[in-house]
């Protein structure tokens, strides 16, 4: 099985390293063979190449049978003006393996109750998914620059979803609804938007496959709030591009921190075993301010190489037990700084990624 690695910019090739570490446990115990190849991305190509996202890079994602990304992005790469930008890296990724839906699960762990900043009592036993539209929405549409207007300079950005792309994405989350408990959760904000009310007039049609889940329509407003005060009240969260970004870093205080939660981008392509070719990335950035000092918690992307075993390579077992692993580091008082409270046992990157490797070994 061919992984393509990036790891990227700032702390990404720090928790990339123990990622893999852990896939090549998982390989060893359950018996299956992989193979990394690694490319640049992001402002380290910039600086190499002069584009987020070499061609070369792209090709060999497009040939692997999932990727597995760290974080791009950074104060060297900053200047808002510039025309190449890390997070190109990023969208180019997304929209060339065509990774529509953006799974980003959430799921607070018992021994992190007290970490978190919200009170136990509301983010205990939290389990949700959200489905985020990744290749629309105001990230593609068209036009989407500053100008000169008649009243001097104007910005402007598109918003537009076509009924395809709203078909597909509610597919895709009524699907793991089924494989969950049940419900999905559409968030727009058709009470302003045309292109929410598109959004939600296609999701009804979409849902009459689906009598057996539960379905409900979300405001994105009322959502942000309600994230915070029932969160338990939430299964699969199905919702267009850049809300999905807004409200799933929202939803990593649920968790506790930023460290701590996967995602899965998802398309129609198929690898070589017959899977969705996905690519696999925390949902924090490259944190620059903490990067080069073993301190980053790599538990995001150790949990994303969970859901690259289970939704690419047909490994649910394997996933299922890097999941179990880390539940296990977590009891054992393993804290990365980000997660760290008084007695637990504070530890850096690589140590928390040796732990759970360590309880990966039969
Ligand atoms: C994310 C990030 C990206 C996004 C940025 C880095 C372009 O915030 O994956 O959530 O907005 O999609
Ligand atoms: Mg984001």
């Amino acid at each position: 099985m061919k992984i393509l690695v990036l790891p990227g910019d700032g702390i990404g090739p720090e928790v990339v390293e123990p990622a893999k570490n852990v896939l090549e446990a998982c390989a060893q115990r359950f018996g299956f063979q992989v193979a990394f190849t690694e490319a640049i991305v992001g402002g380290a190509a910039i600086d190499a190449f002069r584009t987020a996202l070499p061609d070369g890079a792209l090709h060999l994602a497009q040939a692997s049978d999932a990727v597995l990304l760290g974080a791009v992005g950074g104060p060297k790469w900053d200047n808002p003006r510039a025309a190449v930008r890390p997070e190109q890296a990023l969208l180019g990724l997304r929209k060339g393996l065509g990774l529509f839906a953006n799974l980003r699960p959430v799921r607070v762990f018992a021994e992190l109750l007290d970490t978190a900043p919200l009170k136990a009592d509301i983010v205990r036993d939290v389990d949700l998914v959200v489905v985020r539209e990744l290749t629309g929405g105001l990230y593609f549409g068209k036009p989407s620059e500053q100008r000169q207007g008649p009243e001097g300079r104007e910005g402007v950005d598109t918003l537009l979803y076509t009924e395809v792309e709203v078909a597909r994405l509610m597919r895709i989350a009524f699907e793991l609804a089924r494989t969950r408990r049940k419900k999905v959760t559409s968030v727009d904000k058709a009470n302003m938007l045309s292109s929410s009310r598109l959004w939600r007039e296609v999701a009804h049609e979409v849902q009459r496959d689906y009598p057996d889940v539960a379905y409900e329509d979300v405001l994105v407003d009322a959502m942000a709030m309600h994230l915070l005060r029932r969160p338990r009240d939430f299964d699969v969260i199905a919702t267009e591009n850049m809300f999905g970004d807004i409200l799933t870093d929202e939803a990593s205080i649920l968790a506790g921190s930023m460290g701590l939660l996967p995602s899965a981008s998802l398309g129609d392509s198929r690898n070589s075993l017959g899977h969705p070719r996905g690519l696999y990335e925390p949902i924090h950035g490259s944190a620059p301010d903490i990067a080069g000092h073993n301190t980053a918690n790599p538990l995001a992307t150790i949990l994303s190489v969970a859901l690259l075993l289970r939704y690419s390579l047909g490994q649910a077992a394997a996933a299922a037990a890097i999941e179990a692993a880390v539940a296990q580091v977590l009891v054992d008082g393993y804290r990365t700084p980000d997660i760290a409270q008084p007695g637990t046992r504070q530890v850096g990157c690589r140590e928390m990624g040796a732990a759970v490797v360590q309880c990966l070994k039969p």
